[in-house]
């Protein structure tokens, strides 16, 4: 195995150590929200793990308090994603089509694609602070990552429902309960007994670990990624209409939108 290697992005960050790499959302100040240069980090960072034949298996994690506070909304108007090739929808394509085990500690909000990612992850560790959200419709949007198909064949359609039209959020119990995750632990233990299990994962035979992933989800991977990019279409159409922009600006005014005119 290779030594430790540290690589620093500025909100983004990536250590390499014991066949795990390990990259954490590390925007403390902003709730981890993610901006077009951190999905370009990210993607970056999953096709060089892809690459890596030191890199056996990928974790994504945030702190104790915040796992991601979802798309940076000032990012939203600045840089919207329009494009297929737009950072985040690499992103999005790298982390569906990532053959290497997935794991994923989360803490605290976990909002939007920082619950959405978590549908592409193979273990997921959460803290009891643990709070998911897909509040696409209260911004004017639709799913993405492929949620709108993941989310009712995880939850069940009502359940979906409850998530992706009210938009209410769900907490560890409930996750733990739909198998969005695997175990529930307190937030200061959760990225530590993540990477445990990542590690246990690296010692494993890679080539039975690869081939064991794409055998659990070969059957639907194109249909995953045809939704993707279904959503994505969509996702550009409603980010550049009415409703999007009042809920973006009330965002900023920190006031609670008005969808009467949209
Ligand atoms: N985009 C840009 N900035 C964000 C953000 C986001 N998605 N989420 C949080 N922030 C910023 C806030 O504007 C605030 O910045 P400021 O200190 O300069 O005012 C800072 O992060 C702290 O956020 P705050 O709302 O005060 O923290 P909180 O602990 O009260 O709430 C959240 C945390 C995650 C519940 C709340 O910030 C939130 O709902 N964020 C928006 C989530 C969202 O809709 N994401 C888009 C999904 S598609």
């Amino acid at each position: 195995m290779r030594t430790a290697t540290d690589t620093r992005r500025r909100d983004i960050l990536v250590h390499t150590e014991a066949g795990v790499a390990t990259l954490t959302f590390n925007r403390p100040d902003k709730k981890n929200s993610i901006t077009a240069a951190m999905y370009t980090a990210l993607a970056d960072a999953l096709a060089q793990a892809e690459a890596d034949a030191a890199v056996r298996v990928l974790l994504l994690q945030g702190s104790a308090t915040v796992f991601s506070a979802g798309n940076d909304i000032g990012d939203f108007i600045d840089n919207p994603p329009a494009e297929k090739d737009a950072p985040v929808f690499r992103f999005l394509r790298a982390l569906a089509t990532f053959s290497k085990p997935l794991v994923a500690a989360v803490c605290g909000p976990a909002v939007g694609i920082g619950t959405t990612l978590l549908f592409h992850c193979d273990l997921v560790y959460a803290g009891d602070n643990a709070a998911f959200s897909l509040p696409f419709v209260n911004l004017g949007l639709c799913p993405e990552a492929g949620s709108s198909l993941l989310a009712p064949q995880a939850f069940g359609h009502h359940r979906a429902a409850e998530a992706l039209l009210l938009g209410e959020p769900f907490f560890a119990e409930a996750a733990l309960e739909v198998g969005l995750v695997n175990r529930v632990v307190p937030p200061t233990e959760a990225n530590a007994v993540a990477q445990a299990k990542a590690r246990k994962l690296a010692a494993k035979p890679p080539a039975s670990l690869t081939e064991t992933k794409r055998l659990l989800k070969a059957h639907q991977t194109p249909q995953v990624l045809a939704r993707i990019e279904e959503e994505a279409e969509v996702f550009a159409r409603l980010l550049k209409a009415p409703a999007a922009r009042e809920a973006f600006t009330a965002f900023i005014e920190k006031r609670r939108p008005d969808f009467s005119a949209t």
